[in-house]
């Protein structure tokens, strides 16, 4: 549904996150491999806001930059995004103030932080309905939890309305009892907001510009205070500490999983399987435990996937299976078996019904329909046609210490058992290698390839040896 109401979302990112322990700015940690600071804005995303401005501080470039270059480039939102500076990291209100020049006019801000991964367009879209209804001038999202922890408590007089936010370090005795509080997420009527900023002071136990104090100026001046209550606090939950990062975490995957459970997708163990939020897979396929689907992995219908695999950023076509291996941007047919053990690392093409596995490893090559390449291969740079036989210990030997070169081996060719192709090199179609050959010129169409010293036996040799020795 259209918002008729213009309005900007404000996310604050500047901090550095010390309770982290990290060398990583808090909202560029990992969550199911995004940073945690992009499913923020695709949740701000959800109330097709004017502009989104992301107000910058520690590591601010590397912030910025991995914003623009990922989430605003793959979601085209380069043209609502902004970024301002916060240079000193003063507060949350003091982040707000540095963010006001980039705020375009509107009617409505919403203000969020970088840390509250878990939050939903939904949500946000409910809560901006909610303000609008209210006609409030500033509302917020609380929750009511059983441990307030480090939350921000509100405090309300005995009518129920909204008196002011005390922090965690600046409870009063009289404080103790809330166990009501505050998720971090507001929306202020744009025209007060510079104002309510303004009269902030840093007169409190962080000597910081608490941007919660805005709820109490607010209230004080007369203004609609609305509170948006949210059943679920782990919708809200704010990531400080690794430990926070680490339960969100596997609230955002347990829900992943769930979605695919339903779609028709059977995991087996749900406690020992990681999907990131960007990947898909068809009907009746089976997770199989201690499974890794990463980035932007796709996968057909009817595959089974696992044990123990990876695969990023990769394609698996329907009905085929892929277990105890690694498959990394790649692109692998129908029908295909990879495994156990095989490593198919980037641009790879596998063609349908290809087998791979058993200790062979293949890198930037194409590899043609029905062709097995098992047990102890290298594939480099290679063209390997349809209905190949790469046989044991098959090397393509691509690298000759400064360049890599190409190895072409044509359709019904059949490799025999550790054989060295020296590339550059072609086989032919229909030709075999024989086993233990170093190739090093092309083999003709329909020929055998045969490089390897002639065997001699000496007849007799152990006696002759046991007689010298005594
Ligand atoms: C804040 C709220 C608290 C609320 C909680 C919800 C304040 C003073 N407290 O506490 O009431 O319950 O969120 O999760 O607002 N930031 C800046 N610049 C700064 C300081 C912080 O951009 O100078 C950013 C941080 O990067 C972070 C967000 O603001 O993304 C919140 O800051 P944080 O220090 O995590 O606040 P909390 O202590 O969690
Ligand atoms: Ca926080």
């Amino acid at each position: 549904m259209a918002l008729k109401h213009k309005i900007s979302v404000v996310v604050l990112a500047a901090g550095e996150g010390t309770r982290m322990k990290s060398g990583t700015p808090k909202v560029l940690h990992l969550l199911c491999g995004r940073p945690m600071v992009d499913y923020v804005l695709d949740a701000a995303a959800g109330v097709e806001p004017q502009a989104i401005v992301v107000v910058i501080g520690h590591m601010g470039e590397e912030v910025a930059g991995r914003i623009s270059q990922g989430w605003a480039k793959t979601n085209r939102m380069s043209q609502i995004l902004r970024f301002a500076w916060q240079r000193e990291q003063r507060g949350t209100g003091h982040a707000v103030a540095c963010a006001l020049d980039q705020v375009p006019d509107c009617d409505h801000v919403m203000i969020l932080c970088g840390d509250t991964p878990l939050i939903t367009g939904n949500l946000l879209r409910s809560f901006f309905e909610s303000h609008l209804s209210a006609k409030a001038d500033v509302s917020l999202i609380t929750a009511v939890v059983d441990d307030p922890g480090d939350y921000g408590r509100i405090r309300r007089n005995e009518k129920g309305n909204i008196l002011g936010i005390v922090e965690a370090n600046d409870l009063l005795p009289e404080d103790r009892h809330i166990r009501e509080i505050n998720a971090g997420i507001y929306v202020v009527r744009r025209n007060i907001l510079a104002e309510l900023v303004s009269q902030l002071d840093d007169n409190n136990a962080k000597g910081e510009f608490y941007l919660t104090d805005i709820v109490e100026k607010a209230a004080r001046a007369g203004y609609t205070v609305s509170s948006f209550s949210c059943d679920d606090i782990c919708l809200v939950q704010g990531v400080n500490d690794r430990y926070a990062l680490s339960q969100a975490e596997s609230r955002l995957r347990q829900a992943i999983l769930r979605k695919l459970c339903l779609e028709g997708i059977t995991i087996r163990d749900p406690g020992n399987t990681y999907i990131d939020p960007g990947v898909t897979i068809g009907r009746d396929t089976i997770i199989e435990p201690g499974t890794f689907l990463r980035g932007k992995t796709t996968i057909g219908a009817g595959c089974v996937i696992g044990p123990n695999t990876e695969l990023i950023d990769s394609h698996i076509g329907d009905r085929s299976k892929v277990w105890f291996s690694v498959v990394e941007r790649s692109v692998i047919g129908e029908n295909v078996v990879i495994g156990p053990f095989a490593h198919i690392r980037p641009d790879c093409v596998i063609e349908d019904n290809v087998s791979i596995g058993n200790f062979a490893e293949v890198k930037n090559s194409r590899i043609g329909r029905g062709t097995k390449v098992h047990h102890h291969s290298y594939l480099g740079d290679s063209i390997i046609g349809s209905q190949v036989n790469i046989g044991a210990g098959t090397v393509t030997v691509n690298y000759d210490g400064h360049k890599k070169h190409m190895t072409v081996i044509e359709d019904n060719a059949f490799i025999g058992c550790n054989a060295n192709l020296i590339a550059p090199v072609r086989i032919g179609k229909d030709s075999y290698v024989a086993a233990g050959s170093t190739i090093t010129q092309d083999v003709p169409e329909g020929a055998l390839g045969i490089a390897r010293e002639r065997q001699v036996n000496k007849e007799g040799w152990v006696a002759r040896r046991k007689h010298k020795l005594n």
